[in-house]
């Protein structure tokens, strides 16, 4: 049986939790394989919304739900959604929900850092402040702790004494206020429990579940412009966003991975700081922020919003080996005039088809466009090809010939039936 990996293919935000929770009806699992609470999937169903950031998308239609140990995981976070999830009557269960024993932990002292080095730097990254990059670099770092010293009290002691030690020294010597141990130890022993009952081995899990035929779809959160090696360094999350990142993340063999869909919005977003080529200041652009609704899920910041950058997309459908594209949120481009797509970048009077690495090369590039004439009669809640107006299907017959790759899905508004599908991921 075929699998699938969802990947956001611009700089985050495209609609991944849309397009997972539209492919989870046909797969058996769902699982998570980078990145924490610093992702926002929303989904609606029959008029009710739903927020995630560490729970797979798939739980909202009770599939089995995977996180990897690719995942940065705060306990307290994932307890607080899970209730959230109750509130809006879905049960998350140790029969629904696996955590991987190894998934890192991210813990207050993180979240802490994180602040600290925002304010610390020259040029902040605008993080989501969640404590996810610091709680990779303690992991890297050899020091990290994980779900399974949940259930060894002594090496979780030892191990957040040797973590304290480490980082009160940074902070002490920036004058800053240091963080005690007894309170976060003794909150990390009480709610053990809760986070235990859902701890086991997601590889295993994966693997059995390859044996009895079944179809697993992964979650990538963030996306390939955010990745850690493919992204605008440093101005990227501190996980492996791409699929590869889904094998390592989770125990998967590369090779089982499967169909790569990447999932891309009709224009571009960027929360957060970081070249953005194509973005928009005013005008066009605030038209895109007020009728994407275009602000964080998790942070309410408003999001940068600009035109389609193709020639970044043909990047990332090759460094993602994506497969498909999933085209989200077209009927925001509805009623415009005309529609900018970019195809590639001028630097320093040479053109570029692709996004050159230094910062300030990314920073001075000047998008050439291609103009495409604009929708009148509305692509809102349409459900197949035919039905979209000749230049809205000829847009995205532009998008495929700059990408390089065709497109599986469109939608055409936040609902979960408003969806066209031009092929199956499943079946390809
Ligand atoms: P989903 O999964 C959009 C951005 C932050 C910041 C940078 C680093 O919903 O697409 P971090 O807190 O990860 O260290 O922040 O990455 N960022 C996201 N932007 N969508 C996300 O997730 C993001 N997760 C992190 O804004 O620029
Ligand atoms: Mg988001």
């Amino acid at each position: 049986m075929p699998n699938v990996v969802v990947v956001g293919a611009q700089w985050g935000d495209e609609g991944k939790g849309r397009i997972v929770d539209w492919l989870a009806e046909k797969a058996d699992v769902v699982a998570r394989y980078n990145g924490g609470h610093n992702a926002g999937h929303t989904l609606v169903v029959d008029g009710k919304t739903y927020k995630l950031a560490l729970l797979p998308s798939g739980v909202v239609r009770g599939k089995m739900g995977l996180i990897g140990n690719g995942v940065a995981l705060d306990p307290e976070a994932l307890l607080a959604e899970i209730e959230r999830m109750a509130a809006l009557g879905v049960a998350v269960t140790p029969d629904n929900l696996m955590i991987a024993e190894t998934a890192t932990l991210v813990l207050p002292v993180h979240r802490a850092i994180d602040a600290a080095q925002e304010t610390l730097r020259r040029q902040p990254i605008g993080t989501t402040l969640r404590g996810i990059g610091p709680a990779y670099e303690d992991k890297v770092g050899r020091r990290g702790l994980r779900v399974c010293d949940l259930a060894e009290p002594d090496v979780l002691s030892d191990k957040l004494d040797a973590l304290l030690q480490h980082h009160n020294a940074w902070f002490r010597g920036l004058g800053l206020d240091t963080l005690s141990k007894d309170g976060m130890l003794q909150r990390l022993l009480d709610i053990a429990p809760a986070i235990l009952r859902f701890a086991g081995s997601v590889w295993q899990q994966l693997d059995m579940a390859h044996a009895a035929g079944k179809r697993t779809l992964f979650e990538g959160s963030q996306a390939v412009m955010l990745d850690i090696d493919w992204g605008s360094y440093p101005y990227v999350t501190s996980s492996s966003t791409v699929p590869a990142g889904a094998a390592s993340g989770t125990g998967i063999a590369p090779s089982r991975v499967g169909h790569v869909v990447g999932v891309t919005k009709a224009y571009a977003t960027r929360v957060g700081e970081g070249p953005f080529p194509t973005e928009i200041h005013g005008g066009p652009g605030n038209l895109l922020r007020e009728r994407g609704h275009e602000f964080g899920v998790n942070t309410g910041r408003p999001r940068r919003c600009g035109w389609l950058d193709a020639a970044q997309l043909r990047q990332s459908v090759k460094v993602a080996g994506i497969d498909t594209l999933a085209l989200t949120k077209l009927d925001i481009l509805d009623g415009f005039e005309c529609v900018q797509v970019c195809v590639g970048y001028e630097i320093d009077g040479r053109f570029f088809d692709f996004a050159p690495p230094g910062l300030a090369a990314q920073q001075s590039a000047v998008p050439v466009y291609e103009q495409l004439a604009g929708w009148s009669r509305p692509t809102r809640g349409t459900r197949s090809l035919a039905a979209l107006p000749p230049e809205a299907l000829a847009f995205i017959r532009f998008v495929e010939a700059q990408a390089g790759v065709p497109v599986s899905i469109v939608t055409t508004s936040p609902e979960r039936d408003d969806t066209i599908v031009a092929s199956d991921p499943f079946d390809a």
